[in-house]
């Protein structure tokens, strides 16, 4: 961090917005000190505070991949006083950031497996920072598969990322949006996720499985998951409880013995059943 107190945040010019569907965008965020921007390094999975004086702080994922050096972005939806006031930001302001916080996806463990990513909405960019990971270390996996889902196609993020991964031949992605979300120009799939999981049937051989969704989805993902032959230790989730201090100290993320910013925001779900229901 910046200094011993690790309450202060790094300053951090927003090079450039993105508007990634209503509501929802992407900042992409450069260090003000080059030497704070040399030490910094970050792991796929973590999460930051990202602050605005005199609003406050809101946690976010980092959705860029820590291959891609120099920057870091975040991806938003505008729900209360601070994500507003982060919307109402323009290119060139300075905002603040503390991170990174958290345990990281374990991609090391996963070299030479199948990945296969489900994602649904705007929990998206958790899957892209880990998605790009692998995707610049493409020769260490073998197949990758990504479903992504939304409400409807203007709720998709990241659609020109989704060009670029639908015309690569290394991967293979399926979109789906919710029924009566489509439009007349709409080339994906139209069913909800977990249908949609059910009619691609992927193999759960050598695969680990990678979810990230609203908690209706994940509720019907995982027992397709479970019916495909993936075992629990092979799916891996990301939390978003509310947190405060991000560091293990406020007790505001907790589940019983487990702070979800400490000791997760990723688990597997072996790891999830082992918690109390309220996670
Ligand atoms: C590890 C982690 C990663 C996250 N990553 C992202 C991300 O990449 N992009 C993103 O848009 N959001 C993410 N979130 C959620 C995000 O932190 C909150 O939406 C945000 O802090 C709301 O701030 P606010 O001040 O605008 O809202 P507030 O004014 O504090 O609240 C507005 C409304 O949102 C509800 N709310 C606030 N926080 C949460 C939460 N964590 N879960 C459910 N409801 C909540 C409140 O109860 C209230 O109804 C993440 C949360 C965690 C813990
Ligand atoms: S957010 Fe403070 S203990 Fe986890």
């Amino acid at each position: 961090m910046s200094s011993t107190n690790i309450y202060k945040p790094y300053l951090m010019q927003i090079e450039k917005i993105l508007d990634e569907a209503p509501g929802v965008k992407t900042f992409r965020l450069r260090f003000t000190d080059d030497e704070e921007k040399n030490q910094f390094r970050f792991q796929t999975g973590q999460f930051g505070e990202y602050s605005i004086f005199g609003e406050g702080e809101s946690t976010f994922c980092i959705a860029s991949s820590p291959t891609r050096k120099d920057y870091i972005e975040c991806t938003f939806r505008q729900t209360g006083r601070v994500t507003s006031a982060l919307a109402r930001k323009e290119e060139g302001d300075v905002i603040g950031f503390r991170g990174p916080y958290g345990n990281t996806f374990p991609i090391e463990k996963w070299k030479g497996k199948n990945l296969l990513f489900i994602a649904g909405g705007i929990a998206l960019p958790p899957l892209r920072s880990v998605i790009w990971n692998v995707l610049d270390l493409r020769d260490q996996f073998k197949d990758i598969t990504i479903l992504y889902g939304a409400r409807s196609v203007a709720d998709l993020v990241y659609k020109y990322e989704l060009d670029e991964w639908s015309a690569r031949t290394d991967l293979k992605l399926v979109t789906t949006v919710d029924p009566g979300g489509e439009t007349p120009e709409w080339k994906g799939k139209v069913g909800f996720v977990p249908s949609v999981l059910d009619w691609m049937e992927p193999s759960s051989e050598q695969t680990v499985a990678v979810v990230c969704g609203p908690p209706v989805m994940i509720k019907f993902t995982f027992p397709e998951l479970l019916k495909l032959g993936f075992t629990p230790d092979t799916i891996f989730t990301t939390l978003e409880n509310r947190m405060k201090c991000g560091v293990g100290k406020c007790g505001r993320c907790n589940v019983g013995k487990v702070y979800v910013c400490k000791d997760g925001p990723v688990f597997t779900y072996q790891q999830l059943q082992e918690l109390p229901a309220e996670y």
